[in-house]
């Protein structure tokens, strides 16, 4: 079955995850080997690191429509609501250094966007270093996990939670401003197609990153004109210290260079970034 042929009308959207469907769609991807489904699981990125440490094969997906103990990066929690958002992760075992795991935060970040670009015409951008972004709100975020032994990368897990067609305004207590493609676009769409669809371009991009560099640094390029914060002026949280200054540049293993008001350079590889609003007086 070929995924652009399918309309949106053709499925189903009040029903569970169908994990059928999406391996139809995925014709003769990575990705299609070894789908596992969970209506409920823990949180999708321990169950695959599990599954890698016992030796599954690249590829090895793990999707759920609900998540109990779902992780965000800096040991947050992921809430998302059961049967409406996209919660996966995804198993890679690149030969890559462990200081260049970032390019695969990347180029899953821009299969994200370019999914979402391609399906409904929206906008998203990244903010650094892995949440997914429209209007000023989340709609997605990364979690990049990895094992190393003796220096050399063993398994890496990408996770991604992408609000899809969840409605987060009725939610109290949510951390962040956070939106969906339904708050953006007040239609539903196909998880199963948007979630196949970003699987084929992941799949691309790591094949081109990965066989050359030259399409590696086209994708860290790409990937700095969607920024959402290079050139403005942020607010860096890092749970240690809050700094102001100007996001002047993020380099290829994700390190972010601000320029604080006194003309300082500070590097930061984490932390949680917002952008300064001007407030104009009156
Ligand atoms: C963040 O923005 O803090 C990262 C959120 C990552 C959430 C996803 S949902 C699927 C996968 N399983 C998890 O437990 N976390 C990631």
């Amino acid at each position: 079955m070929d995924s652009e042929t399918l309309k949106n009308d053709e499925f189903d959207l009040s029903l569970p995850f169908n994990a059928e469907l999406l391996i139809s769609l995925l014709n003769n991807s990575i990705f299609q080997r070894n789908v596992i489904f969970k209506i409920t699981i823990g949180s999708t990125n321990v169950f695959l690191k599990k599954l890698a440490q016992e030796g599954s094969p690249e590829g090895t997906m793990v999707i759920a429509d609900e998540q109990s103990a779902g992780l965000g990066r800096m040991g947050r929690e992921w809430f998302s609501k059961k049967g409406k958002n996209l919660l996966f992760s995804v198993l890679l075992r690149p030969e890559l250094p462990p200081n260049k795991i970032f390019f695969l935060t990347m180029i899953f970040a821009l299969a994200g966007i370019d999914a979402v670009q391609q399906m409904t015409g929206l906008n998203a951008m990244i903010k650094w270093p892995n949440d997914l972004y429209i209007g000023g709100k989340k709609l997605g975020g990364i979690l990049t996990e990895f094992a190393v032994k003796k220096g050399v990368v063993q398994h890496v897990v990408l996770g991604m939670g992408l609000n899809v067609n969840w409605n987060p305004s009725t939610e109290k207590n949510l951390m962040y401003p956070t939106s969906s493609i339904f708050s953006e676009t007040h239609e539903k769409v196909s998880r199963e197609k948007l979630l196949s669809k970003m699987l084929k371009l992941l799949e691309q991009y790591y094949q081109k990153g990965m066989a050359d560099v030259h399409s590696a640094e086209r994708f860290f390029e790409k990937w700095t004109e969607k920024s959402a914060i290079l050139g403005k002026a942020v607010v860096i949280e890092t749970g240690n210290e809050r700094v102001e200054g100007e996001a002047a540049g993020i380099d290829q293993e994700g390190v972010l260079t601000l320029i604080t008001a006194n003309g300082h350079e500070r590097k930061f590889v984490c932390g949680d970034v917002s952008v300064k609003m001007n407030f104009s007086e009156h």
